[in-house]
């Protein structure tokens, strides 16, 4: 059980990210000193809106040059801090090589991070952000689960280099991570496991996250003909730097937490969007037939393999967040409010053409 000091500054990895913008923000908004970890701190167009924030907020923010794979380079940022949350990793599902692009800076980049805290004297306390996808692979996993939904006791045991790498790498990950704390006792380790996650992008014209990529797609006309109807769960990113604060400030926080508001469908979710803003833009209402995806799906994404549409397309997705909502006092916002915020953020920063 670890008290934080919260007159000392808190480090953020990965702080240019859509899910630790929203952290960021959260601990500008409550007056901390944010030592913020970016890959390019000389790329301006990447920090904007965290500048901005800042100027609004009573907290200030300080940019540390670090990359996951420069062994050491987290030294500067880490100087001084109890608390770390650990958010960079690649979130990408589009990769050539997926040891490098994906493995390789999740696992050694979260070596890297730990490491630099063994070194530390200050770090208490590392939230590190893990997903949903270190607990499951497909949406059939999530249904066979021993209580038919997943639960922060299960690991994903499915996925692989060649199936599902993203995932693969998140399970590397975290599986790193949690040897690393056991190996200490300096600090202690405490893991969120989001969903998938939607809600208004802070950065959403210069965005990498696949969250993005998603949502802008379900506006943009590419996929206007209809949804593949997979099994989702969503958390809203507002909702998820809620619990990163909570998880690094409550002493009696432990062990892992399914981040998740809402077992939900791909087809929920562009419904709710189409309701409010499908006479304007060209939004799916409807879902691709199965049997039509088997034969088109690889054809038009290479991830998108019969195996993964067999798993995933026209099931259900169960998951139980309890132990996020009595431990650390989650309260989730509806998928509408979600759905339609991340929408209109997109709108706002002129993503999209009207129909
Ligand atoms: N979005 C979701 O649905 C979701 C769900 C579950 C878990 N997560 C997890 O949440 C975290 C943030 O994801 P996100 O959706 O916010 O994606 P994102 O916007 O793409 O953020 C990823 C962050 O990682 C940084 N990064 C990547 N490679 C790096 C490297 N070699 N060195 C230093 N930094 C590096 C990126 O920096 P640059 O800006 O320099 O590229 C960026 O700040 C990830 O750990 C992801 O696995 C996301």
């Amino acid at each position: 059980m670890k008290t934080i000091d919260k007159t000392k500054p808190v480090m953020v990895t990965g702080a240019t990210g859509y899910v630790a913008g929203w952290i960021v923000k959260k601990l500008l908004d409550e007056g901390f000193t944010v030592h913020a970890a970016v890959r390019h701190p000389e790329k301006k167009e990447k920090l904007v809106h965290l500048d901005r924030i800042a100027q609004s907020t009573p907290g200030t923010i300080k940019y540390f040059k670090a990359d996951l794979m420069v062994d050491g380079s987290y030294a500067e940022a880490m100087e001084g801090c109890e608390l770390v949350f650990h958010t960079a990793s690649p979130f990408t599902l589009d990769v050539k090589d997926p040891q490098k692009q994906l493995i390789e800076p999740a696992v050694n980049g979260t070596r890297n991070v730990l490491d630099q805290a063994n070194k530390s004297t200050s770090v208490k306390r590392v939230v590190d952000t893990s997903s949903c996808a270190a607990i499951y692979s497909d949406a059939i996993d999530t249904v066979n689960a021993p209580k038919g939904h997943i639960t922060e006791e299960l690991w994903n045991t499915t996925s692989s280099l060649k199936y599902q790498p993203y995932s693969y790498s998140k399970t590397l990950a975290e599986k790193e991570a949690w040897k690393m704390a056991k190996a200490q006792d300096q600090w202690d380790l405490v893991v969120i496991n989001p969903s998938f996650v939607m809600g208004p992008a802070l950065n959403a014209t210069v965005a990498t996250s696949e969250s993005v990529s998603i949502m802008k797609q379900l506006g943009d006309g590419s996929l206007k003909m209809g949804v593949p109807n997979m099994g989702f769960g969503v958390i809203d990113v507002r909702d998820l730097a809620e619990a990163h604060f909570n998880a690094g400030f409550k002493p009696e926080a432990e062990g892992r937490h399914i981040i998740s508001a809402h077992n939900s469908t791909m087809l929920q979710m562009a419904q709710i969007i189409h309701t409010k803003f499908g006479d304007t833009y060209p939004i799916p209402n409807k879902a691709l037939p199965k049997w039509l995806l088997m034969i088109v799906g690889p054809l038009a994404n290479k991830s998108f393999t019969r195996d993964f549409i067999r798993n995933n397309v026209n099931i259900p997705w169960k998951a139980d967040n309890a132990k996020s909502r009595e431990k650390l006092g989650m309260n989730y916002r509806p998928l509408e409010e979600t759905m339609n915020d991340s929408f209109q953020a997109l709108i706002d920063a002129e993503m999209f053409i009207k129909k």
